[in-house]
C-alpha cells in the first residue's frame, strides 16, 4: 500500500528491511495449477509419529500452562546431555529453550549487540541473520564466500579483516542455508581465536549440524562448542526444524554463557515467555528416541542431494556441486544473473519452484537454491520441468 508523508509509519530501521523475495515468487505462483514448490526450506514430510504422539498425550493430561522462562528441567537436562554427548561437556545451566531457531537467534542477538554496534556476516545467507541485528539499529558488514572448482569456500583472511577491534559480532550459519558450504574446524580455530583476541561476540547458527555428509564417522558437522569453552562468547543456536522434520512446531535451543541466562530469561519473558508446554515434552521425545530417526533422515537426503547433483549436472549450462551440508543445492542455471525474474518465470511458465539466489544477497546472484529434502520421483519431475524450459528457450 502507498503510504503518504503523514501515514502512521513503522521506524526507519522496520522500513528497510528486506521482504522475503521467495514469497515474492511464491506470490507469482497463485493460480499455477500443480506447481512443485521446492523453495522453502523444509522437508514434504511429517513429523515422525512418536513425537506427534508425545504432544498430543501431553495435551490430553493437560499440559497446557506457561512454563519456566529457559524451558521445563527435563527438557533442558535431555539437550545437555545430548549437546555433550556430540560437542563435549554442556551443563544444563549452558541451556534455554526457545520458540524455535528463529527465535533464539533474535534472542542471541537482542543479548549482545544494539544501535551503534557493528556486526559482521558471512554470506549468501538466509536473509534472518543479517536482518535482525539490523532491527536492533546495528550495521551489517557482509563477507562473501568464494565460488570455485571445489564449490563455496571461505577467505579466512577477508573475513578476519572484517573483524576489526570494536565490531561486536559475528553471526555465522554452518552448515549454510543456501550453498551447503560447511566451516572447517581449522576455520573455526582461527575465527574463535581472533574474536577471543578482540572480544567479538561469535552467534553460530547450526540449526542445520546433523544434515553433514562429511566424514561417515561424524554425527554432526564441526562445532564451534567443539572449540569454546562453555562459558566464552559464543552462543550457538539450534532448533527442532530441520533434525526432527518440527519446522511447524517452533521449538529450538541456544547453548550460551551461564552468567547470561538470567538476562536472557528476562528477555525471553518480554518476547514469547516461554516455548508451548506440550511442544516442549514433544521436544524431549525427539531428544531421548530420535537418535534413529535422524540418522535414517540424513542417509535419505544424502541420497537425495546425489541424486539431483546428478541430474541437474547433466543439464545444458547448468553449474551443480553437491555440498557437504543443509539440504539444498544451490547453482548456476542459464539466465539467473537475474535470479529472481528467472524463479518468477519458472514458476509461471513451468510450475518449478525454486528461490532466487538474490534472496541471499546479492552475492548469490547468478544462483538459484533447491531443496532436495523430498522423494527423488519428485526431484525427477521437476528436473523434467527444467529441461522443458531450458529446451524451449534454445539451452544447449
Ligand atoms: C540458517 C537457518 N537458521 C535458522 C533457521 C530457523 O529455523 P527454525 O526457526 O524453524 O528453527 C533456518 C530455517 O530455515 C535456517 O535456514
Amino acid at each position: 500500500m502507498t503510504a503518504t508523508s503523514d501515514s502512521p509509519q513503522a521506524r526507519h530501521a522496520v522500513r528497510t528491511l528486506r521482504s522475503s523475495q521467495i514469497r515474492e515468487v511464491a506470490n507469482a505462483g497463485f493460480g499455477v495449477p500443480d506447481v512443485l514448490p521446492f523453495w522453502f526450506g523444509e522437508s514434504d514430510r511429517v513429523t515422525p509419529p512418536f513425537i506427534r504422539e508425545a504432544a498430543a498425550e501431553a495435551l490430553g493430561r493437560g499440559d497446557t500452562f506457561y512454563t519456566h522462562n529457559l524451558g521445563i528441567a527435563p527438557l533442558r537436562e535431555v539437550l545437555a546431555r545430548y549437546v555433550s554427548g556430540l560437542h563435549g561437556a554442556t551443563s544444563v545451566e549452558n541451556i534455554a529453550v526457545t520458540s524455535a531457531g528463529v527465535n533464539a537467534l533474535m534472542l542471541a542477538a537482542q543479548l549482545v549487540t544494539g544501535a551503534g554496534d557493528r556486526a559482521v556476516a558471512v554470506t549468501p545467507l538466509w536473509p534472518n541473520l543479517v536482518e535482525i541485528p539490523k532491527i536492533l539499529g546495528a550495521t551489517v558488514e557482509t563477507v562473501s564466500l568464494s565460488y570455485g572448482e571445489r564449490g563455496w569456500t571461505l577467505d579466512l583472511e577477508r573475513l578476519l579483516s572484517a573483524l576489526t577491534p570494536g565490531t561486536k559480532l559475528l553471526m555465522i550459519n554452518s552448515p549454510n542455508n543456501p550453498t551447503g558450504w560447511v566451516m572447517t574446524r581449522d576455520e573455526q580455530r582461527a575465527v574463535l581465536d581472533h574474536c577471543r583476541r578482540h572480544g567479538i561476540w561469535i552467534v553460530a547458527d547450526e540449526v542445520y549440524e546433523r544434515l553433514y555428509y562429511g566424514e561417515a564417522v561424524e554425527r554432526a558437522a564441526p562445532s564451534f562448542l567443539d572449540l569454546a569453552s562453555r562459558d566464552e562468547r559464543v552462543i550457538c543456536v539450534n532448533s527442532f526444524s530441520k533434525a526432527w522434520l518440527m519446522t511447524g512446531w517452533r521449538l529450538g535451543w541456544m547453548v550460551a554463557p551461564p552468567t547470561l541466562m538470567d538476562d536472557l530469561g528476562k528477555l525471553v519473558e518480554y518476547n514469547t515467555s516461554c516455548a508451548p508446554s506440550f511442544v516442549q515434552q514433544a521436544g524431549i521425545a525427539a531428544v531421548e528416541h530420535g537418535e534413529p530417526f535422524t540418522r535414517a533422515l540424513v542417509a535419505d537426503l544424502r541420497a537425495s542431494r546425489d541424486h539431483l547433483a546428478a541430474a541437474l549436472a547433466q543439464l545444458p549450462g547448468v553449474d551443480v556441486k553437491a555440498p557437504p551440508g543443509a539440504m539444498y543445492l544451490f547453482f548456476r542455471l542459464p539466465g539467473a544473473q537475474e535470479s529472481l525474474s528467472l524463479c518468477k518465470a519458472l514458476v509461471r511458465d513451468a510450475g518449478l519452484g525454486l528461490a532466487p539466489g538474490s534472496a541471499f544477497g546479492r552475492e548469490g546472484e547468478g544462483f538459484v537454491r533447491w531443496c532436495y529434502a523430498c522423494d527423488p520421483a519428485r526431484l525427477d519431475r521437476g528436473v523434467e520441468r527444467l529441461a522443458g524450459y531450458l529446451k524451449a528457450r534454445g539451452v544447449r
